[in-house]
């Protein structure tokens, strides 16, 4: 029986992963790097620095700059997105999310968040939800990035509950590979030539409901 629900916010709770985007093909163009979609979904849910090694790969860069150069770059994108997240409101918050968190909690279900981004308290607080997520992984402790499990089964443990108990909700193909992983229900929010291994998957926010993920989960 699901007791609790791991979020990632960019691709999930807001359109942030959109803004993740425009920043890394941004310096993917100063980079001379040609930008593709493969490699942006293929950037979802991945780290800052991860994400740079991804495009410099992509390019066939990997070795053209020092460690040094690589921390700058990943710094300039990182500047870029902040400016892109400025203006961030409520409003922002995706159709139906607000809603399904207050039902959870009103249902006595925990939840939690397993999102890669040092930025998400921030963004948390530019949607005004930073008051549902008390309970938060810190991806500064992290050995492993998504894909790998770690940062799902984090967001297990902070709640206390067995990963046999937990759903993740993901946008990125690298997270639902976390999550299953982790041992948990994966709940897609996309495609499903995307999100291909998702246990549970919506093509939209607003079908996320208790009743929903119940009548996919019981198929
Ligand atoms: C999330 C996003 C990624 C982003 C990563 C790190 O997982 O989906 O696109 O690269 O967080 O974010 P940060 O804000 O710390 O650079
Ligand atoms: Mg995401």
């Amino acid at each position: 029986d699901l007791k609790g629900f791991i979020f990632d916010l960019d691709g999930v709770i807001a359109g942030t992963a959109q803004y993740h985007g425009q920043a890394w093909h941004q310096l993917a163009d100063e980079l001379g790097v040609t930008w593709t979609e493969e490699l942006a979904n293929g950037l979802k849910g991945v780290s800052r620095m991860d994400s740079l090694e991804m495009i410099l790969k992509a390019g066939g860069k990997e070795n053209d700059y020092t460690d040094e150069q690589k921390v700058a770059y990943a710094t300039k994108k990182n500047d870029n997105y902040l400016s892109l997240i400025k203006q961030l409101t409520p409003a922002d918050v995706f159709p139906g999310i607000k809603e399904f968190l207050d039902d959870l909690l009103a249902n006595g279900y925990q939840i939690s968040l397993a999102s890669a981004s040092k930025n998400a308290p921030t963004i948390l607080e530019h949607l005004q939800l930073a008051s549902y997520f008390t309970k938060v992984v810190d991806p500064a402790t992290l050995k492993e990035g998504k894909p790998d499990p770690e940062i799902y089964t984090r967001g297990a443990e902070i709640l206390g509950l067995d990963p046999a108990n937990c759903a993740g909700v993901e946008d990125a193909a690298a997270g639902v590979a976390s999550i299953n992983g982790a041992g948990e229900t994966s709940i897609g929010i996309g495609t499903r030539s995307e999100l291909a291994e998702a246990d549970v998957l919506f093509g939209d926010t607003n079908e996320l409901t208790l009743a929903n993920i119940k009548a996919q989960m019981d198929k």
